[in-house]
């Protein structure tokens, strides 16, 4: 079977506190200017008290499923690509579940950091595609800012926290939005990005202390992957798209540095007017970076629709998906 599969709507939650990068110098020695010019990066917003990723990711699902109009019970699945700091399981997906009333679906969460939500898009168009399911809704949540060690000036500075959410659905018109999807793991880069979770013996075994678990990253050898790879890697996806380059309207990187994305612009010849990026305001949001950016540039008139864009993340793994999509008008 070969189902054409609808993106039926976008939309993103983020915490409402800000923290701008003169905030950080309070904290760590930075600056305002050394942050700006290597990443772009103005402020982030992070959770505080009580908020948590989940709630987050239930509050974007939400939205997603008041635009679809799909009815929560005819969910067949929630696809959640996510990392909450709390706890390993039940899975994101299944809270999310269970706070909308999705009693038909099935629920998990895939490990794929920021590439995530692609990876989640990759799978719910293969789901759709092949008569298994007819309503897909991807939730895209991490609890970044809980996870870095915010005395490590190189990697605190980068990331932000939120949630981007999308709904699939079968297209009954017949016109299939999602054209290609490329998804690839170099799981022998795994040591650029980590996030440890001290797992230690028993302490009868062993006599050990727990330790908390930080993201560790190598932002150098991040870079230059991202910059050699990823272009080439979209260049494959495009030509599985059945499009030219010159024929697709937007590029939507996952939104980790101004500069990675200029690169990108640049190496792939599009207009810069057509490049979406929205990290001054959030930094890396990890697999919610996407969604955020796309539903925002829907918003501001910056992506006129209907369209045909490029959607690109790259994350922990090391791992890319990229995906050529046609965006129709009141997705967002
Ligand atoms: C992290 C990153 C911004 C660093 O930029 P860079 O130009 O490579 O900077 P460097 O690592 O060469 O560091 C230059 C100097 O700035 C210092 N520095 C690092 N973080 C700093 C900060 N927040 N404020 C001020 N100085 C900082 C370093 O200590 C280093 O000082 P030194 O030369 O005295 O040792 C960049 O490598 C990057 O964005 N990589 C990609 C990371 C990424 O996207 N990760 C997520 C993937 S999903």
């Amino acid at each position: 079977m070969d189902i054409p599969v609808k993106i039926a709507a976008v939309d993103f939650q983020v915490p409402e506190t800000v923290i701008t990068n003169d905030d950080l110098t309070k904290i760590i020695d930075t600056s305002d200017e050394w942050i700006r010019t290597r990443t772009g990066i103005e402020r982030r917003h992070v959770l505080s008290g009580n908020e948590s990723a989940v709630q987050m990711g239930i509050l974007a699902a939400k939205k997603v499923v008041a635009k679809s109009k799909i009815d929560v019970e005819k969910i067949d699945y929630i696809i959640a690509p996510a990392s909450v700091e709390t706890h390993a399981y039940p899975s994101t997906a299944c809270e999310i579940q269970a706070a909308i009333g999705a009693v038909n679906a099935a629920c998990f969460d895939i490990t794929a950091a920021c590439s995530g939500l692609i990876y989640a898009m990759g799978i719910g168009r293969a789901f759709i595609k092949s008569g298994m399911a007819k309503n897909i809704l991807l939730v895209a949540t991490d609890a970044v800012s809980r996870c870095l060690d915010w005395t490590d000036r190189a990697s605190c500075v980068l990331f932000g926290d939120g949630s981007g959410a999308m709904m699939l659905t079968v297209a009954e018109d017949g016109q299939d939005d999602i054209l290609a999807v490329d998804l690839k793991a170099e799981g022998h880069y795994g040591d650029f990005i980590k996030m440890p979770i001290p797992g230690k013996n028993c302490p009868l075994v062993e006599p050990n202390e727990q330790e908390k678990m930080f993201v560790k990253m190598d932002g150098k050898e991040v870079y230059k992957y991202v910059v050699t790879k990823l272009p080439v890697y979209i260049e494959e996806c495009v030509e599985k798209s059945g499009l030219k380059m010159s024929e697709i309207d937007y590029l939507i990187p996952h939104q980790a540095n101004l500069r990675i994305i200029e690169a990108l612009e640049k190496r792939l010849e599009f207009n810069p007017d057509n490049v979406i990026s929205n990290i001054q305001e959030y930094a890396n949001t990890s697999a919610a970076s996407i969604p955020i950016a796309l539903t925002e540039a829907i918003r501001s008139g910056k992506v006129k629709l209907p369209a045909t864009a490029i959607l690109t993340g790259f994350g922990a793994g090391m791992t890319v998906g990229t995906t050529v999509v046609r965006l129709r008008e009141g997705i967002a």
